[in-house]
């Protein structure tokens, strides 16, 4: 049986108005680039977004996870935008995100994230693909953990026999790039000692426990330590399989509904609400304090390997629906609260997560007006 595989790859190549949003005509490039790679049978099907500065490929084929080919097409259509759109046009932060000058054979570790699932399809295949702005990969731990081991969010782990068997959760450590999978329920807080400590610990992958069928993979990569220093906002992507037998559509939105604090807003150095937004009304567009931190959700169904939306491949835009009205406005308001500190921590990230400080500096220049107290 030959499998599918889903692969979203999405980087920062440039914006308008700062850090704002991409243009058409970068949207545009990549849909024309993805379609004549659909025609040449490098892909099967494809879907071009955008969230915040972000622009994401995602894109089915038969190849598997971590495919030479499908990379180097996500590379390449990344590379001619940022030399033939972005930069002639001087949008800003042209190029961002791509860290190396050639590619060697995978574009991880050269500072576009890629989240893949490689999966045998079922009767019928649901799929969700999240994508977030102004946050790293670490904002999908508390979410992940909602999805797939809370049974105050997901009914299913009470009610679905499937389910109830539990799920293994593939946790990477950031800084050694090592991973180690738990367990849940037996292991649920040994999870939630690792991921709870979000600079550190992400959830990588999620495999159903009862068959070890993958359910979920996330980026996971963070540009601070690709380039060795701060260098831009890790910005994740996420992709979840829904139904008979993985959690419904409904329990995995669900679990966006009261706004978390991630870490990533403004200069990559501020807490803030991670708000669901819409991306077809435009909500995909930051603005307040470059924020706050957002994510959308694309649904679709996989079918023989292609992308079903509600009009050919365009998919359902999931946090479309008024009820997120009132999750929205409680972003609003705790990112509000959350400006009222100014730069005083916690609204500030700790010292080592800050893209830039002046701190060091200003130790420098009071070093000799320190008075020792202590004797
Ligand atoms: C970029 C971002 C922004 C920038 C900020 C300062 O994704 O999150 O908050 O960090 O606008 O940008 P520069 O230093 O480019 O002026
Ligand atoms: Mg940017
Ligand atoms: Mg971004």
């Amino acid at each position: 049986m030959v499998k599918t595989t889903v692969s979203v790859i999405k980087a920062d190549v440039g914006s308008v108005a700062g850090h704002t949003c991409p243009t058409q005509e970068m949207l545009e490039y990549a849909r024309k680039k993805l379609s004549e790679a659909r025609d040449s049978r490098i892909i099967i099907s494809y879907y071009v977004y955008s969230v915040g500065d972000d622009i994401g490929l995602v894109m089915t084929h038969d190849k598997g996870e971590d495919n030479t080919q499908i990379h180097k097409l996500a590379w390449d259509v990344f590379k001619e935008i940022t030399e033939k759109v972005s930069k002639p046009l001087k949008l800003y932060a042209a190029g961002q995100d791509l860290l190396k000058d050639a590619f060697s054979g995978t574009v991880k570790g050269m500072g576009p994230g890629v989240a893949e699932l490689e999966f045998e399809e079922r009767g019928s295949d649901p799929i969700v693909v999240f994508a977030a702005d102004k946050t790293s990969p670490a904002a999908w731990n508390l979410i992940l953990y909602r999805i797939f081991a809370d049974p105050f969010n997901t009914a299913g782990l009470v009610i679905d026999p499937v389910l109830h068997d539990g799920f293994i959760f593939e946790v990477m450590d950031l800084r050694d790039g090592r991973i180690v999978r738990l367990k849940t329920p037996e292991e649920t807080y040994d999870l939630l000692s690792l991921i709870g400590t979000i600079n550190r610990y992400v959830i990588s992958r999620i495999y159903r426990a009862r068959d070890n069928e993958p359910a979920a993979s996330a980026s996971t990569t963070r540009l601070s330590y690709i380039a060795g220093k701060y260098v831009g906002k890790d910005d994740p992507v996420l992709i979840v399989r829904a139904q008979s037998g993985f959690p419904a559509i409904g329990e995995i939105l669900s679990a966006f509904a009261i706004p978390h604090l991630v870490s990533g807003w403004m200069r990559g150095s501020h807490y803030g609400p991670l708000m669901p937004v819409s991306f077809k009304r435009k909500q995909n567009i930051i603005s307040y304090f470059d924020g706050p931190p957002r994510v959308i959700a694309m649904g679709w169904q996989i079918s023989n390997g292609m992308l079903v939306g509600v009009e050919g491949n365009e998919p359902v835009d999931l946090f479309e629906d008024p009820v997120w009205d009132y999750s929205r406005e409680l972003a609003t308001k705790i990112a509000f609260y959350m400006r009222s500190m100014g730069e005083v921590m916690p609204a500030r990230v700790e010292l080592e997560e800050m893209e830039y400080t002046t701190l060091p500096k200003v130790l420098e220049k009071l070093k000799e007006r320190f008075i020792t107290t202590l004797k």
